[in-house]
C-alpha cells in the first residue's frame, strides 16, 4: 500500500479517544469580533524568493520565551518560512466565542522580523473538545456506524452544516486578523482531507446529488443496470451508501467517490471563499495533498486553490526516484505549475513498519529531486517534537532538548545552496513533449474490480513512467481532458474509465498529428463506470484498427516476442485483433494457455501524421524499456540533457532565458558526468564541462537559451 495511504489508514485506526464532559458554552452569537492589529512598522515590502525552505512550527506548544531561540536556530538554517497553526483551534479559540490571536500574532512577527515568511493553516482538522461537546452533530460517523470521538484529529464531519459554519467562523476570524499582515504569504486550508462521513444527513444529500445527476431514476437504473441482483429503485430515498470492500455497484461505486470529491471541494471552498473576502490576492491558497492517496479526485479539488502542495514521505525505506518524481510529477499536473512540497520528513517518520532513517546526505539529495520535478519549497515536519502527544518518535530538527540534531546540519546546507540557486531556478518550471495521462476514476474502477489482486494502477503507470523519464528527462502527469497539443507523445497507461470528452480530446490528438499509446485496460468503462459495448478501447478502436479480443489475469508470467525483443507480460494479458488495413503488429505471446500462443499483444496504427498504438501486456521492465525506447524515437523526443550514467536523475526547469539542470546520484556510488555542452555550476560558481558527484552528490546547472 503507498505509504502516505497506510499512514492515513493507520492514523484513523490507531485513535485513542478521550472525549471530555461538562462545561455550559456561550452561544455563537455572543462571539467577540476581533480587531484587526495594526501591521509591524518594519514589514518588508516583498514576500521571499519563491524557491524557500520551511518547516513545520508549532508555537502554541511552546512558552513565548523560547519562540526567539527556535527562530535564532531556525535563521541560521536558511529556513525562509513555517507553517503555523493549522492544529492550533483549541488556541485560537479557547471556549466558544473567545478568541485569541495575540499569541499568533506575536510568532507571526517575530518570525518576519527574521526573514521568516508565515504560511497560515486554518485548524478545522483538529477541532476542540468544547465544540464537539456542545455541537455532538459534527463529529463524523465510520462506515459502520461508530461516531468519532476526540482525542485524536479529523474527527469532524466534513458534510455538516454546523461544522461548516464553525470552520468558516474561525477562518474569518484568522483572514480578518492576517490578511494584510506582510509577514503572511499563504493559507494551507484543513490539513491532509481524508476521512469521510456515513451518517443519516450525508446519506441523504448523496441521493440529492444523484438526483441533481441523473434527473430520473429511469436514467440512473439504466446507467446503473439495477435490473441486476433486484437493484432497482423506486424511490431517490433507497439509494444506500454501499462501498464496503468496493463491493457496491460500480455506478453507486463512482458516484459516491464523485460526491465525496464534491463535498470536500465545497468545504474547501467553505473557508476559501471568506479567506479571499478578507485576504491580499498576494496571500496564496492551498492545502497539503498526499501523493497518490486517492480518496477523492485531486482534480476537483484543486481546480479552487492557487496552487497545489503535497506531503512527501517516503515512510519505510530509501527515495525511489522512479514512484517519488512521479508523485511531484502527478502533484505538479494538478495545476499544471510548480508545486510545494508542503511537508516531508526530517530523517524518519513514526508510522510505518520500520521507521528507519534516510541516509546521511539523501535528505539533501530528496530535496533536489524534487526541487528538479517542480517544486519551489520544501518544508521538514517538524521542527521540533511535542514534549507529548501522539507523534512523538517522529523526525525532527531539534531534539527534545531544544538543540540540533545531526541533520540540522545537512539542511542547513540544504537552506544555504537553495538562497544560492534561487535566482537561477525563480521563474523556471519543468516543461515536457511527453505526458502520462491519469484519472481517478479509472485508478479507482481498476482497484475496485482488479481482477488480479496485484494489479496496482500505480504500480502499472509507473512501468510507463519510469523508463519513459529515464528517457526524456522530463514527464507530465495530466488528465486526458488537458490541452494535450504541446505533447508530442501521450501516454495513457490504465485508462479504464474513458468519458466521452476524454475520447473526443485523445481522437483530436491523434488526428492533429500526436501519438496516442494506450495501455492495458484502456476504454473499458463509461463513465458510469459500466462496462462499454464496444470491445475496448472502445470509442478509440476505429482509430486504433484493432481492438481487445478477450483478457486474461496470469497466474505465471507469459513470453512476449517482436520489435521489443523477448521479455514477458506479468499479471495481466489482453489478446488484440486489427480489424483495419495500415495497423501493425508490434509484440506477439508466445507459447502459454493456449488462448494467446501466438496473438498480438501490441499493434500500432499510423493515422495521417499522427499515431495510435495499443499494449495489452504488462511487460517486465526490459520490454519496457524497448518499448519506451520505440515511443520516443518514433515521436522524436530527446532527452532534455543528454546520457548519464543509470542512477543518476536528471531534470530541467525552464526560464524565459535560461534553463536550470538538476542532477542528482541515486546511484549508490560516486559519478563523473561529462556535461554535453559547457553550463554554469550554480552552487559552486563556476563553469563546468564535467560534475563529480558523491553518492547523493546534487549539482544544479543553467545554461542561457541561445
Ligand atoms: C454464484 C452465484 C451467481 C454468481 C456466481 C459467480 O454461483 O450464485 O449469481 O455470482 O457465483 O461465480
Ligand atoms: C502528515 C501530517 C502531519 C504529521 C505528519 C507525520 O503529513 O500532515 O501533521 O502528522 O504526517 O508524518
Amino acid at each position: 500500500m503507498p505509504s502516505a495511504i497506510w499512514k492515513n489508514v493507520c492514523r484513523l485506526l490507531c485513535v485513542s479517544a478521550a472525549a471530555s464532559v461538562g462545561v455550559a458554552l456561550p452561544m455563537l452569537a455572543q462571539r467577540a469580533a476581533q480587531k484587526p492589529a495594526a501591521a509591524p512598522a518594519s514589514a518588508p515590502a516583498t514576500a521571499p524568493a519563491t524557491l524557500g525552505l520551511g518547516t513545520a512550527w508549532y508555537p502554541e506548544q511552546w512558552p513565548e520565551s523560547r519562540w526567539e531561540t527556535d527562530l535564532d536556530l531556525m535563521q541560521k538554517a536558511h529556513i525562509r518560512w513555517v507553517r503555523v497553526g493549522e492544529f492550533a483551534w483549541s488556541r485560537m479559540e479557547p471556549s466558544e466565542g473567545q478568541y485569541d490571536f495575540d499569541w499568533l500574532e506575536k510568532a507571526i512577527n517575530e518570525a518576519g522580523a527574521r526573514g521568516i515568511y508565515t504560511v497560515l493553516g486554518t485548524p478545522t482538522a483538529a477541532p476542540p473538545a468544547w465544540l464537539t461537546q456542545k455541537y455532538p452533530e459534527t463529529l463524523r460517523t465510520n462506515e459502520d456506524g461508530r461516531k468519532a470521538e476526540h482525542g485524536n484529529r479529523q474527527q469532524f464531519n466534513w458534510d455538516n452544516p454546523k461544522y461548516r459554519e464553525l470552520a468558516r467562523d474561525i477562518a474569518s476570524r484568522m483572514a480578518q486578523r492576517f490578511g494584510h499582515n506582510p509577514y503572511v504569504i499563504g493559507w494551507q486550508i484543513d490539513n491532509e482531507y481524508a476521512a469521510v462521513s456515513f451518517d443519516a444527513q450525508t446519506k441523504a444529500d448523496f441521493q440529492q446529488w444523484l438526483k441533481g445527476y441523473y434527473k430520473t431514476l429511469d436514467n440512473l437504473n439504466a446507467r446503473w443496470t439495477t435490473a441486476y441482483w433486484s437493484q432497482t429503485y423506486s424511490n431517490w430515498n433507497q439509494i444506500p451508501i454501499e462501498t464496503v470492500g468496493g463491493n457496491g455497484n460500480p455506478g453507486l461505486l463512482l458516484s459516491w467517490k464523485r460526491i465525496v470529491s464534491d463535498t470536500w471541494r465545497n468545504y474547501q471552498k467553505n473557508q476559501l471563499d471568506v479567506i479571499r473576502q478578507y485576504a491580499d490576492p498576494r496571500q496564496f491558497i492551498t492545502t497539503n495533498l498526499m501523493g497518490w492517496f486517492d480518496g477523492f479526485d485531486h482534480y476537483t479539488i484543486t481546480q479552487d486553490l492557487d496552487l497545489a502542495a503535497w506531503d512527501d514521505y517516503v515512510g519505510m525505506g530509501h527515495l525511489d526516484a522512479v514512484r517519488n518524481g512521479a508523485t511531484d510529477d502527478l502533484t505538479r499536473g494538478f495545476k499544471r505549475k510548480n508545486f510545494w512540497i508542503m511537508e516531508t520528513q526530517p530523517g524518519h517518520v513514526n508510522w510505518h513498519t520500520v521507521n528507519n532513517d534516510l541516509d546521511k546526505g539523501e535528505v539533501r539529495a530528496m530535496a533536489w529531486h524534487n526541487i528538479g520535478h517542480g517544486a519551489d519549497a520544501i518544508g521538514y515536519w517538524q521542527w521540533r517534537s511535542a514534549l507529548n502527544g501522539q507523534e512523538e518518535y517522529h523526525g525532527t530538527l531539534l531534539g527534545a532538548d531544544g538543540t540540533p540534531l545531526p541533520l540540522y546540519v545537512e539542511v542547513q546546507q540544504l537552506g544555504h545552496e537553495m538562497e544560492k540557486a534561487a535566482p537561477a531556478l525563480t521563474g523556471t518550471s519543468p516543461k515536457s513533449q511527453v505526458a502520462i495521462l491519469h484519472t481517478y476514476p479509472s485508478f479507482w474502477a481498476i482497484n475496485w474490480q482488479r481482477h488480479n489482486k496485484y494489479y496496482d494502477p500505480v504500480e502499472e503507470l509507473l512501468s510507463y513512467y519510469g523508463p519513459l523519464h529515464a528517457i526524456a528527462q522530463s514527464v507530465d502527469i495530466v488528465q486526458p481532458t488537458a490541452p494535450l497539443s504541446q505533447y508530442k507523445l501521450v501516454v495513457a497507461p490504465g485508462l479504464n474509465v474513458l468519458s466521452d470528452a476524454a475520447a473526443k480530446n485523445l481522437i483530436a490528438y491523434v488526428q492533429q498529428g500526436g501519438h496516442l499509446v494506450l495501455g492495458q485496460r484502456a476504454g473499458m468503462k463509461d463513465s458510469d463506470n459500466a462496462l462499454q459495448t464496444e470491445r475496448q478501447p472502445g470509442p478509440l478502436s476505429d482509430l486504433l484498427g484493432g481492438r481487445v479480443e478477450a483478457y486474461y489475469a496470469l497466474e505465471h508470467p507469459v513470453p512476449l516476442e517482436g520489435d521489443w525483443g523477448a521479455n514477458t507480460s506479468q499479471m495481466w494479458a489482453e489478446r488484440l485483433q486489427i480489424t483495419k488495413p495500415g495497423a501493425e503488429i508490434l509484440e506477439r505471446y508466445g507459447k502459454s494457455n493456449g488462448w494467446l500462443d501466438g496473438e498480438p499483444a501490441a499493434i500500432t496504427r499510423k493515422v495521417g501524421k499522427g499515431r495510435i498504438t495499443y499494449i495489452g501486456a504488462w511487460m517486465d521492465e526490459a520490454g519496457m524499456a524497448k518499448a519506451a525506447e520505440w515511443m520516443t524515437a518514433i515521436s522524436h523526443i530527446p532527452p532534455a540533457f543528454g546520457p548519464v550514467p543509470k542512477g543518476v536523475e536528471v531534470n530541467a526547469r525552464y526560464g524565459a532565458d535560461h534553463t536550470v539542470f538538476v542532477l542528482v546520484n541515486l546511484s549508490g556510488v560516486a559519478q563523473t558526468i561529462a556535461l554535453p555542452r559547457h553550463m554554469r555550476d550554480v552552487l559552486r560558481g563556476e563553469e563546468a564541462s564535467s560534475v563529480e558527484l558523491t553518492n547523493y552528490g546534487v549539482a544544479v546547472l543553467s545554461e542561457p537559451h541561445k
